[in-house]
């Protein structure tokens, strides 16, 4: 079981004594909405996003899995006392959220329903990279200390500290959501990586940066405290994806939902300040580099949105992204769709039932482009 130790600075991370991720019935308060409101026509224009009632006005294709309706469109701003702040779960159309936390603003939600598809992710992000945790050649005699940031499921912590078991392996989130019935060299602790890092200079000899789109508001600033924290010969990796649909045989056409989810996604990044665009703009290469970091590699995946790909290994990818994001579609769009990009729940759900559709047509052949690198602190 974990033991919880706690970094000095970081708030204690309560843990369900059931081993599954802790979401006690918690208190709830509706998500600030700083940053919402519809897009203006120009906007939406420049961006090449239709406007939102065009789903809703659309024959929507035939339902044959639960879509989650019942946790769209019902917003409750019931707030109860609990006795941690932590659990003190903001709610957008009843999907639950991180607690306030300085300036975070996580976007997937935090209830079991959206954990189940994070652990699905975990697997296909396996997929992604040949059933590895990392690229980086680390020496595995050497590894002692390890920090997984935004750990999401915990399953990445976990599964990496099964894998190294003399390394003490520390994932942080900003929400209390990952099992206690975990390996004795894992714990996890609360902790906003947008803030300055709590851990002492030379501390860990691996820090893993997975999936982080549309979570960080600096990413030179996340490297830098990397660099920081790592220890001279330590390892960073960050695993991240680009903002755009591809397709080489034109069979994503422009208008259609597959070619509007990036678009969506990469304008509502832009709202909260927290880009998805990894790729395009060299954020993980550079933000390495100006920290500092050297023998910076990379590697990209082409990864299917769905099985169509006709080479056995690159459909496995796409058939576990898809099972990941059908896993809880309505939670992957709810906050952007709904909280930033001011959606109603009706027109999310009707899009997110055309994403669907399109994932799985296997005439549609969309893909998108996935990052991996990774670079080491000079000794
Ligand atoms: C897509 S999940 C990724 C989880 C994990 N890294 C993985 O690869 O499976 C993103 C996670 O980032 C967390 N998160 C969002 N904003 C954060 C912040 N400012 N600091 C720490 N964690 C954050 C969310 O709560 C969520 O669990």
């Amino acid at each position: 079981m974990s033991s919880s130790a706690q970094s000095p600075r970081s708030p204690k991370s309560p843990q369900s004594p059931t081993g599954k991720a802790t979401s006690p019935a918690p208190a709830t308060s509706p998500a600030p909405a700083t940053s919402s409101g519809p897009l203006s026509a120009e906007a939406q224009d420049a961006a090449g996003i239709l406007p939102a009632t065009h789903w809703t006005e659309q024959p929507l294709p035939e339902e044959d899995v639960d879509d989650g309706a019942s946790s769209l469109g019902s917003f409750n701003s019931t707030t109860a006392s609990l006795s941690s702040s932590i659990f003190q779960y903001r709610e957008v159309h009843g999907r639950t959220y991180h607690a306030e936390m300085g300036s975070a603003e996580a976007w997937q939600p935090n209830d079991e329903r959206h954990v189940d598809a994070m652990e699905i992710m975990h697997h296909a992000m396996m997929v992604q990279l040949g059933g590895k945790l990392f690229l980086s050649p680390l020496d595995k005699k050497k590894v002692q200390k390890v920090l997984d940031v935004a750990t999401g499921s915990g399953l990445w912590a976990i599964d990496f500290a099964d894998e190294f078991p003399n390394a003490e392996v520390i994932g942080t989130d900003v929400s209390p959501i990952q099992p206690s019935w975990v390996p004795p060299n894992v714990k996890f602790e609360l902790e906003d990586c947008n803030q300055e890092w709590t851990w002492p200079e030379d501390t860990f000899d691996f820090i893993n940066l997975r999936l982080l789109s549309g979570i960080v508001s600096d990413w030179d600033a996340l490297f830098r405290n990397a660099f920081r924290v790592a220890k001279p010969g330590g390892y960073v990796e960050s695993y991240g994806t680009g903002a755009h649909i591809m397709t080489d045989d034109g069979t994503v056409k422009e208008g259609s939902a597959l070619d509007q989810w990036m678009r969506v996604f990469k304008e509502g990044g832009k709202r909260l300040g927290r880009t998805f665009a990894l790729i395009e703009e060299d954020i993980q290469r550079k933000g390495m580099e100006a920290a500092g970091f050297t023998d910076i590699q990379f590697k990209d995946i082409q990864v299917p949105f769905g099985g169509w790909h006709p080479e056995k290994d690159v459909a496995e990818r796409g058939i576990w992204w898809k099972m990941a994001i059908e896993a809880d579609l309505e939670g992957w769009v709810n906050y952007i769709w709904n909280n930033v990009l001011g959606w109603t729940p009706d027109e999310a759900k009707a899009f997110t039932r055309h994403v669907k559709r399109d994932m799985n047509n296997p005439n549609i052949h969309a893909y998108f482009m996935a990052r991996v690198v990774w670079g080491r602190k000079p000794e």
